[in-house]
């Protein structure tokens, strides 16, 4: 895949879908220049400088390094990434979506504000601890789902919101290790601060929820009340999937009304 082909518009586009800009921007930052706070169980994670700034951003980044970090997880240096960041959600995507987004990366002004440490609760604090949990974590990789009969739109749809929407990091109930818990894709996020609903087809979920009322909210983040969403979730719609193609928001519809229908996760 040429870097010449690749499009920085459609990569911008990608990014609102990942979530890029909320999780490396810090309110009212330069977009991009990092400083954004995630708070987790397992402590703090600060979104690092992803602008092409050759010393506190990514200036001396190759494609090959950006791809290893999207995809692998790992530093140019060789440092296994965070889960914080959801690139276990972006391992599986494509070469030419990978050349958008780095193409994306270097559209951006550069910005010279240094990356600030994580915060890690006590309990993952002691190096070996965290160290360990990182790797076992790296060692379970996501995989994207698939099934044989499938349609291509569903597979899309699959691919749309596993990959980039990431939509399991707040709507997937979570493993004891912190991993998405795919036995249960998107039945609700049990993890504070992420809890959002079950978005499966179960009473407790989206059941009742038709082509019509999936493309409302894709489109404009509107529940079938009237309401509109809040939270996280009106800038996944704003800068996300209210810019998709409609063809793409089909696409999502579909793959959200077939999934397994579980019932809300018990909290623990
Ligand atoms: C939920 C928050 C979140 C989202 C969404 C997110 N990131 Fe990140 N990202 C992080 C955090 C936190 C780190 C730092 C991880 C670490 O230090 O281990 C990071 C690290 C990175 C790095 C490595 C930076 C470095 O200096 O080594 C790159 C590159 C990156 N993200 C790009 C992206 C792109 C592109 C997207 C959108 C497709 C994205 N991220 C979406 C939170 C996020
Ligand atoms: C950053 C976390 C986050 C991400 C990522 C996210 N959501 Fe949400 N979502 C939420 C929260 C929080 C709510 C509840 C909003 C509220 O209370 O107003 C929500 C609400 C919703 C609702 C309304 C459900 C209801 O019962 O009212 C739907 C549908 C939805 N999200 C779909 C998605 C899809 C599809 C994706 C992936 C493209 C996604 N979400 C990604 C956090 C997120």
């Amino acid at each position: 895949m040429a870097l010449a082909a690749a499009d920085a518009e459609r990569g911008a586009v990608l990014a609102g879908l990942g979530g890029c800009l909320a999780c490396h921007t810090a309110d009212s930052g330069q977009p991009g220049a990092g400083g954004h706070r995630i708070e987790t169980p397992y402590g703090t994670f600060v979104g690092s400088n992803i602008t092409p700034d050759p010393l506190h951003g990514l200036g001396t980044w190759s494609r090959a390094d950006f791809d290893r970090a999207m995809r692998k997880g790992k530093s140019p240096a060789g440092r296994a990434y965070w889960p914080a960041f959801p690139w276990p959600s972006f391992s599986e995507l494509t070469d030419e979506d990978v050349d958008d987004l780095w193409a994306w990366v270097q559209s951006l002004e550069p910005s010279a504000r240094p990356d600030e440490p994580h915060e890690l609760e006590r309990g993952y604090r002691g190096r070996l601890k965290a160290g360990l949990w990182r790797t076992f974590v790296h060692r379970q990789r996501e995989v994207l789902p698939d099934d044989e009969s499938w349609s291509e739109e569903v597979r899309r749809g699959a691919y749309l919101v596993n990959t980039l929407g990431h939509c399991g990091g707040c709507h997937s109930p979570r493993t004891r290790l912190g991993r998405e818990d795919a036995t249960r894709r998107l039945a609700g996020g049990d993890t504070p601060p992420y809890r959002a609903p079950n978005l499966t087809p179960h009473a407790d979920g989206l059941a009742t929820w038709t082509d019509d009322d999936w493309s409302s909210f894709l489109d404009m983040g509107m529940l079938p009340d009237g309401d509109f969403t809040g939270r996280g979730m009106a800038r996944v719609v704003n800068e996300g999937t209210s810019l998709l193609t409609t063809e793409d928001r089909e696409a999502m519809a579909a793959y959200l009304r077939q999934l397994t229908p579980h019932p809300d996760a018990e909290p623990e």
